[in-house]
């Protein structure tokens, strides 16, 4: 096996996967513990593509972790799995350390020891910058502005972890860097923005964007209901195509030397940021429906705005978003439509 995906089962994982050539379906290995109730449902599709597929817990399965890479020594790991949601971690802290801090340790162990060519690329989040508090807002009529230049955030903003899932997923950012440093390994963090497109089954929790198409879509075809909207809804995020994200995960492993032991924030950038109040205008438009909604109280330390700025990984990788939110938008309610998700929510 030359590649393994760690929360494969999930949405970014499955895209990775069936991003790649017909040809190396051979060549993955899916691993994931399916904890998130429709992992099931990308693991039906990706069997049905012949893609292997083992059922682990890398948090817990230390052993198990550490035979696999030494039989195979896979020229890369995309390490997806983990606990994804911002309140589950509230809920649980102690299974959102292990899910994100030790099974991302449990990988980097067993690289060091067996296989320390193998490339790690590693998916964190925009998180582990904190509310970005420090800086000035000023609130518009659909959404919060920092001011006219704004370019997005730059990998130089200090790290501030706020709520027990930015420290799991800082914490194990930084010791993928920190593993580059000490032991010389072939690894790369992406601190990530709202991605979203197919085969993402978000819930309340966590994929944003989908949650509100498949809103806007239910009220449609289905029936009307009001939704919920945290805060006031100007909150600002650049939103990215998975097509997008899984083209960087296989250029970062064909030009992995100009990026190894660094991280980048990997978003939509300026072009493509949007506040819930403008994708639910978005979606009026697009839908031709009128929607309601209530606002109910801000999530801890959410960020009035978060925007990636992508110079960094331009730089180094050649990598820019190319699917502008008009089109990835379409894609999406397309998918929602046909898999009838909508159902769901
Ligand atoms: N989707 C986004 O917008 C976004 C943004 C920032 C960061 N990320 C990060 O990217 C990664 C992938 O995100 P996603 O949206 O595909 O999430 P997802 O929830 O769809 O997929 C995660 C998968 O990991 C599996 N998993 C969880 N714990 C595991 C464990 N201990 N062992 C094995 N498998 C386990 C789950 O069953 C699931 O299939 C996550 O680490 C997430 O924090 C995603």
């Amino acid at each position: 096996m030359k590649y393994f995906i760690t929360g494969g089962c999930g949405f970014i994982g499955t895209n990775i996967a069936i991003s790649f050539n017909k040809n190396h379906y051979k060549n993955l290995l899916i691993l994931d513990n399916l904890s998130k109730p429709t992992a099931k449902k990308n693991l039906i599709f990706l069997k049905k593509k012949k893609i292997s597929f083992k059922k682990i817990d890398i948090a817990k399965s230390k052993l198990k972790v550490e035979k696999l890479i030494r039989k195979y020594k896979p020229k890369a790991i995309f390490h997806l799995a983990g606990q994804v949601a911002m309140s589950s971690s509230i809920h649980n802290p102690i299974n959102d350390f292990d899910g994100n801090v030790i099974s991302t340790l449990n990988i980097l162990e067993a690289i060091r020891k067996f296989s320390n060519k193998t490339i790690l690329i590693y998916s964190s989040t925009n998180k582990v910058y904190g509310d970005l508090e420090n800086y000035k807002y000023t609130e518009k009529k659909t959404r919060y502005i920092i001011k006219n230049d704004f370019k997005g955030f730059t990998e130089k903003n200090d790290l501030d972890f706020k709520s027990p899932y930015a420290c799991s997923k800082g914490s194990a950012d930084q010791y993928v860097l920190d593993y580059s440093r000490v032991y010389n390994l072939n690894t790369v963090v992406f601190r990530h923005s709202s991605v979203y497109g197919g085969r993402q089954f978000f819930t309340y929790d966590q994929g944003w964007v989908g949650w509100f198409c498949a809103q806007a879509i239910k009220n449609k075809i289905f029936f009307k209901s009001k939704f919920s909207v945290t805060g006031n809804g100007k909150q600002v995020r650049d939103i990215v195509h998975i097509d997008d994200i899984t083209k960087l995960y296989k250029d970062s492993i064909k030009n992995f030397k100009n990026i190894k032991g660094k991280a980048y924030n990997i978003g939509g950038g300026i072009t493509n940021s949007l506040s819930v109040i403008e994708l639910i205008n978005f979606l009026e438009r697009k839908l031709k429906i009128k929607l309601s909604y209530y606002n109910i109280e801000n999530r801890p330390y959410d960020q009035k705005i978060f925007i990636s700025d992508n110079n960094k990984i331009y730089k180094d990788l050649k990598w820019r978003p190319v699917i502008n939110y008009n089109k990835g938008l379409n894609q999406i309610l397309h998918w929602i439509k046909k898999s009838k998700i909508y159902k769901d929510v």
